[in-house]
């Protein structure tokens, strides 16, 4: 007669556990708009990641860009014109439309938003 309870339990505790694992305990962060997709493709396109990294993968020639957007010495404004005017000394110059770089920029944000373990906080915190 033990027996049965304890396998009740345990059934219980694992069929709570898998519906709320199931139903979205991993369901934070963003889902990705056209125009950000648009801008992964662009970052993919024109290899950006052979000198960039993002969350810790790709070359090391350039900067990190996990956080670019959140920093408080680079910031939205900062990186949208060092795209647009065609980088720095050792960055190519790509020539970048407007409409491109307000997609990669966009891209970027995408990145950051999501980048919880990078700014040590939380998904939760990050909503507020
Ligand atoms: C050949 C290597 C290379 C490639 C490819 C490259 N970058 Fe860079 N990037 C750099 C370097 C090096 C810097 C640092 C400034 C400099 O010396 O030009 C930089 C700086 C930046 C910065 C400023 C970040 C900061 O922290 O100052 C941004 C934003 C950026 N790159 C975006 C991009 C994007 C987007 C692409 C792809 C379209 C790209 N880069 C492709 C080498 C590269």
């Amino acid at each position: 007669m033990k027996k049965i309870w304890i396998f009740l339990t345990l059934f219980f505790a694992f069929t709570t556990y898998s519906s709320w694992i199931y139903t979205g305990a991993t369901d934070y962060g963003t889902v990705m708009t056209t125009r950000q997709q648009l801008g992964k493709k662009i970052y993919q396109e024109y290899n950006c990641q052979s000198c960039h990294q993002i969350f810790g993968l790709g070359g090391y020639l350039g900067p990190e860009l996990t956080t670019a957007i959140s920093d408080k010495t680079r910031g939205e404004a900062y990186v949208k014109a060092f795209i647009e005017n065609g980088g720095g000394t050792r960055m190519p110059n790509f020539h970048f439309s407007k409409e491109q770089t307000e997609a990669l920029v966009d891209y970027l944000k995408y990145v950051d938003a999501n980048a919880f373990s990078y700014k040590n906080t939380t998904p939760n915190e990050t909503e507020k």
